[in-house]
């Protein structure tokens, strides 16, 4: 059995879409021993503790950078955890915390990286006018939006798109792609050669 913690700070679909993977069996043998919001009225929370699940709040406000992830990193090592995952968690980890789990800890990012990294990704996109964008699912590292890529997923951008319909667009991939990624890592059946994340026959 593996353990996953997921760090969140809103609506939390991407939870969901993990939690549901789980369930269903689209991954296997694991379970969810912590949901962290640093937002106290992140619906993703909520959803944490409708599902029966370990939910708990660790406000960021007032905190410096370090205080808080020491705070996570501490809940963090009071539940078995395998993987971290990130899912709409809108703090940079200080390079402490990305220390204590190398290789440990996923993000999802809506755009195909290293494109648009940074704050509304989908926006960005949008804007620039490209014709493809999509999602990332990456490890972290102390850089923002930045360690090896693990997925990407990609969706054409529609001549009758908005930028809300864009974003729904890239969040359905961004379901399926975080699903694939935890089976990836979960299967610990990879290398990583410089930023390349190589699957292993
Ligand atoms: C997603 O677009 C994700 O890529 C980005 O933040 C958003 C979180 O959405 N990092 P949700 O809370 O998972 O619904």
């Amino acid at each position: 059995m593996k353990y996953l913690a997921i760090l969140l700070s809103g609506r939390g679909s991407n939870f969901v879409a993990i939690a549901d993977s789980i369930d269903a069996g689209r991954i296997r043998d694991a379970r969810i021993s912590a949901v962290i919001s640093n937002k106290p009225d992140a619906a993703g929370i909520a959803t944490a503790r409708q599902r029966g699940l370990n939910a708990l709040v660790i406000p960021s406000k007032g905190k410096t950078r370090e205080q808080h992830d020491h705070a996570v990193v501490a809940a963090l090592k009071e539940n078995r955890v395998d993987l971290i995952c990130l899912a709409g968690y809108m703090r940079l980890l200080s390079p402490w915390f990305v220390q204590q789990y190398p290789h440990k800890i996923l993000n999802i990012h809506p755009s195909l990286l290293p494109a648009f990294p940074g704050l509304e990704a989908q926006e960005q996109a949008f804007a620039y006018g490209v014709k493809v964008t999509g999602c990332t699912v990456h490890f972290v590292d102390e850089e923002l939006d930045h360690g090896p890529i693990i997925v990407q997923r990609s969706c054409q951008v529609l001549e009758t798109d908005n930028e809300r319909t864009l974003a729904a667009r890239i969040l359905e991939q961004e379901h399926i792609a975080y699903t694939e990624a935890v089976n990836l890592i979960l299967s610990g059946n990879f290398e990583i050669v410089g930023r390349r994340f190589c699957k292993k026959n």
